[in-house]
């Protein structure tokens, strides 16, 4: 099927049809579905990524070499995170875990706003800025202060705490990722929603979905290199496109 681009009424009502007619839905987003709450996306225009280098903040080397300035790059981000609430994109995907019979929502978020937004059980494939994991003895904590009363933060043992994401060079969690290649493969519709969708393996589930027989749907303001891959491409924002999936 060639990807379908026109005008934005036909295309929400040629994605609520191909809605309709799905039992299993699954969606991945990306930063730009949390863009309309005011965090910054990491690459394009305004991009994290424009102003810092991932390899001095987004790795374990990074980590290693300073972790007060990974730390203090992080607390930021809590920060602007904190102060942001859900918009009507994370609600509207909320209110879809209604309507279908196996819905899944997996994200390469960490802000955590569509939990916030209501969903359940959405995948974490990158993990969580408000979880504290030891790097010694690995216990997890969730911590929801902003800013962290002490940088780096210390585990009860004694030892360095991490931010509790994945970085560059990382696996994902190995029981998220399986649950989030299954959802993909047996998706009748697939939503990729507000990711640049270059970040590997999370990006690969397009394709995985594509290739095993979804119709895939990408709603984000600018071209991706799935773009071409997708059944149905609409430029919109997430906010905006979201709700009216639901009319
Ligand atoms: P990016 O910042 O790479 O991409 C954001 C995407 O959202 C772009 O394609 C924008 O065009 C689109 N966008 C912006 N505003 C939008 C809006 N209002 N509605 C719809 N789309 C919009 O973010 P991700 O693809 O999520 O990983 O990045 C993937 C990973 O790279 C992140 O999880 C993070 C990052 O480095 C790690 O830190 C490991």
């Amino acid at each position: 099927m060639k990807a379908t681009q026109g005008a934005a009424p036909d295309i929400a009502a040629n994605t609520r049809d191909r809605l309709a007619a799905a039992s299993a839905v699954a969606v991945l987003t990306g930063a730009g579905i949390s863009a309309e709450s005011g965090i910054p996306t990491f690459r394009g225009a305004g991009g994290l990524w424009k102003n810092f280098r991932a390899v001095d903040l987004a790795t374990p080397e990074a980590f290693a070499a300073d972790p007060q300035l990974v730390w203090s790059w992080y607390d930021w981000r809590r920060g602007l995170i904190a102060s942001a609430e859900p918009n009507d994109g994370h609600r509207a995907l909320a209110e879809m875990q209604n309507r279908f019979p196996r819905f899944t929502l997996a994200t390469q978020n960490v802000d955590g706003l569509h939990s916030r937004a209501g969903s359940v059980d959405a995948l974490k494939l990158h993990g969580d800025i408000w979880t504290l994991r030891c790097t010694a003895c690995g216990h997890e904590r969730q911590d929801l202060r902003t800013p962290l009363p002490e940088l780096p933060p210390r585990c009860s043992c004694g030892a360095l705490e991490r931010p509790g994401v994945v970085w560059f060079g990382e696996a994902l969690p190995t029981d998220v990722w399986e649950q989030a290649q299954q959802a993909a493969r047996e998706a009748d519709v697939f939503l990729v929603i507000g990711t640049s969708a270059v970040v590997y393996p999370a990006a690969g589930l397009v394709e995985l979905a594509k290739t095993s027989g979804a119709t895939v749907v990408e709603i984000n303001v600018e071209a991706t290199p799935v773009s071409h891959v997708v059944d149905v491409s609409w430029r919109a924002p997430a906010a905006q496109a979201l709700p009216r999936l639901l009319a």
